[in-house]
């Protein structure tokens, strides 16, 4: 133990988040360790996704694949539907062939080494060390963006991201206890997120007020430092909601690959691929008397989509691929799609399967 995981594990152990994937202080007591299969989920879930948006994901996730088998048996489909809104779908197809290679070849159990997890589908570096810290209780350096707010700020590392990654990476090692540091982990993460914010840290509530050097001498909003940001390429293209005089809608599957591929979607222009897809009415899957419904905009990892929408009234008609569907709100469509087609039926996610 050293002075840092000292005091902040004094402070997690009081002032530490409820999430659903943590145990409790009477199951820590009695020796407890997390189940890595709820570790794992968890720590993919989050990537990328606040802990407010993963909570109900989590949860219906368990309850509906209990077991890491239950989720290698379950139709690639149906995870996708889940997954649904969570976004960066790469990590769902993932997800699945993880559960399959832990269930068919570890016999279902969870490697419990940081290169036994790296040899995962989807595992990278921060995954692993997360899962090896926090369900196997090795001291490996788990490194997210709160960690690299909180080191930089501790040590006033000067060097920006991404070049400062190794340098903070080094600090965090030294820093590991060898007891606890799946709750060294969290509770680095837990003050990134409450107390050492981007904004206004709250430095006289922190349990490493007194040894940090950007409080001490300098200004800790200055760290982390950060390369500006290259500009988000702009991509444009068209979505065609068509909905019948009762108010079904059409959709249909993406592509099994590429961007949200297999996922449900009004008809859209070929986005993906061009910068400058097409925006006009002229585009529709087919005539009708398509209105200008406003644009939509929608922020990618890689660029920003700008998609104009085009809503018809019109009578159900045969579209290769399409299916004309009912309660919106009940079926699994990604951020993107909701927002177009709310933009053309304001209360098209408020109807339910009982309202007809
Ligand atoms: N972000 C990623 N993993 C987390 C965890 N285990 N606790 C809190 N925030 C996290």
């Amino acid at each position: 133990m050293n002075h840092y995981s000292e005091h902040l594990l004094a402070w997690y152990d009081r002032h530490h988040r409820d999430l659903p994937w943590r145990t409790g202080p009477l199951e820590k007591m009695r020796g407890v360790r997390p189940d890595p299969y709820h570790v794992w989920l968890s720590e993919i879930m989050l990537q990328q996704t606040t802990v407010q948006a993963v909570k109900a994901y989590y949860e219906k996730f368990l309850a509906r694949w209990p077991r890491v088998e239950d989720l290698a048996a379950a139709p690639s489909d149906d995870v996708m539907a889940a997954w649904a809104g969570l976004g960066y779908y790469a990590r769902a197809r993932n997800l699945k062939k993880c559960a399959e290679t832990v269930a068919a070849e570890h016999g279902g159990i969870f490697p419990d080494t940081l290169d036994g997890l790296k040899a995962l589908p989807g595992i990278g570096d921060y995954t692993a060390a997360a899962v090896a810290a926090i369900a196997f209780d090795r001291p490996e350096a788990v490194v997210d963006g709160n960690v690299e707010r909180v080191v930089t700020r501790l040590f006033t590392i000067e060097t920006p991201l991404p070049a400062a990654k190794p340098e903070i990476r080094a600090f965090t090692a030294k820093l590991t206890p060898d007891e606890r540091p799946g709750d060294f982990a969290q509770a680095m993460m837990d003050l990134g997120a409450t107390l050492c914010t981007p904004k206004r840290p709250a430095c006289a509530l922190c349990p490493l007020n007194g040894n940090c050097r950007a409080l001490a001498e300098d200004d800790p909003e200055r760290f982390p430092l950060k390369l500006p940001k290259k500009q988000r390429p702009v991509r444009r293209g068209a979505a065609f909601v068509a909905e019948t005089p009762d108010g079904r809608v059409l959709l249909r599957t993406r592509p099994g690959t590429g961007l949200l591929g297999g996922m449900a979607e009004p008809p859209t222009t070929g986005w993906t691929a061009r910068l400058d897809g097409e925006t006009e009415s002229s585009a529709a899957p087919f005539a009708a008397n398509w209105t200008d419904a406003g644009e939509i905009t929608h922020i990618f990892t890689h660029f920003e989509l700008r998609l104009t929408v085009w809503h018809a009234i019109t009578p159900e008609r045969a579209i290769e691929g399409g299916r004309w569907e009912t309660a919106l709100g009940e079926k699994a469509l990604p951020s993107v799609m909701k927002k177009a087609i709310a933009k053309a039926i304001p209360d098209a996610f408020k109807r339910s399967s009982h309202d007809r």
